[in-house]
């Protein structure tokens, strides 16, 4: 069985990178910063707030969101010490944050992106966050952004033709339940892992706050707005192997190794691990509602997001034909986009026990 390529962004800073089409993912951190910094006031104890601060991102990706993300945190971090010591945070606490991601990750363009005057010093911390990348007790907040729905490999049986478990999209839709107990199993099994990581490198005491992208109890991702999409992706390639462009058996035997979860399951997965207390699960209303409005767009970010993955095992060429195809498609059905269901965007803060 072939291995998972990782799942990394379109790198750079050029027209169809990451770095130019993560604005929606970035405006979830401006409407949810309110709450965030509510959290960090109420729940994180001034005692660990002393001369060296850390904080760190895992999946950073190359910028800029993750600026964004890390300077919400230290500004509530520099608000909570001066309200409650009446000192000037500047004088007496240095910050470090830690940006992880996959060694693979468009580092360079992240570190030349770092923005200037910033008060922290920097740090690249190269592996999979499903294991430990930290030594014991090395940061104080922890922030995941859009990066809490992957797994780490695609369930066993998945893309394999002969197996009962066989998944014929190219994503888990909902519609089928073997196919979504298989990777509701191994969301489970490497988020608990990646619980298990973050709680050694914590400090006592310390936060994670987790944003992204969840359903609503009962909901189906391939009703909502990124599942049609996702299922345009796999119908773009059907439609490339019909036309002899790529080999059926290599569609066939691709899936993506990610599973979007119900809130109720985030919720079971966070209790059976047990190493964390949920201190808010905030379910955020979007300022673009589902995703952008304009079908090129919506392409575009897509393959911002997909296309280095689908290009590590169909090339880049088909990549390209994918979503010129995929974009077609979001244009002709439009209006089945704007009807989906909602999914949800959410804030989860986690305080380590
Ligand atoms: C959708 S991007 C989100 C980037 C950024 N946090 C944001 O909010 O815009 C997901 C990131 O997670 C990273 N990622 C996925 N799986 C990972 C893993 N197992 N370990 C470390 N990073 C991972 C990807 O490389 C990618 O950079």
């Amino acid at each position: 069985m072939a291995t998972t390529p990782q799942w990394i962004m379109v790198g750079g800073d050029g027209p169809e990178s990451y770095s130019q089409h993560s604005s929606y993912q970035r405006a979830l951190w401006e409407t949810a910063k309110e709450k965030m910094n509510e959290a960090i006031s109420a729940k994180l104890s001034l005692d660990l707030i002393s001369d060296r601060f850390c904080v760190a991102d895992f999946g950073c990706a190359s910028g800029p969101n993750t600026f964004v993300a890390v300077q919400n945190i230290i500004d509530a971090v520099e608000d909570k010490y001066r309200k409650e010591t009446g000192q000037n945070p500047a004088e007496n606490i240095e910050f470090q944050v830690l940006f992880n991601d996959f060694s693979t990750n468009d580092f360079n363009t992240l570190f030349q992106a770092l923005p200037p005057g910033r008060r922290y010093y920097s740090a690249g911390v190269p592996g999979s966050f499903f294991g430990r990348v930290l030594p014991k007790h090395s940061f104080h907040i922890g922030v995941i952004s859009y990066a809490f729905h992957f797994t780490s490999k695609n369930p066993k049986g998945i893309t394999d033709r002969d197996s009962p478990l066989w998944n014929k999209d190219v994503h888990c839709t909902g519609f089928n339940e073997a196919v979504k107990k298989a990777y509701l199993d191994q969301y489970s099994a490497d988020t608990k892992n990646l619980l298990d990581a973050r709680a050694e490198e914590l400090v006592p005491g310390g936060l994670m706050l987790i944003l992204g992208s969840g359903l609503r109890d009962g909901v189906k991702i391939s009703e909502t707005a990124k599942g049609i999409m996702m299922d345009f992706i796999g119908a773009s390639l059907n439609d490339l192997a019909q036309q002899g462009v790529i080999e059926q058996d290599k569609v066939d035997s691709f899936s993506t190794p990610l599973y979007v979860a119900e809130e109720g399951e985030l919720r079971q997965i966070i209790k059976e691990n047990g190493k964390f207390t949920i201190e808010a699960f905030e379910d955020i209303i979007h300022p673009n509602e589902e995703l952008p409005s304009d079908p090129k767009i919506l392409a575009v970010s897509f393959r911002a997001s997909f296309g280095a993955f689908l290009s590590a095992y169909f090339g880049e060429d088909t990549m390209t034909k994918v979503f010129e195809l995929v974009e077609v498609k979001a244009r002709k059905e439009f209006s089945k986009i704007q009807n989906a269901k909602p999914g949800m965007q959410y804030l989860i803060v986690l305080r380590k026990n």
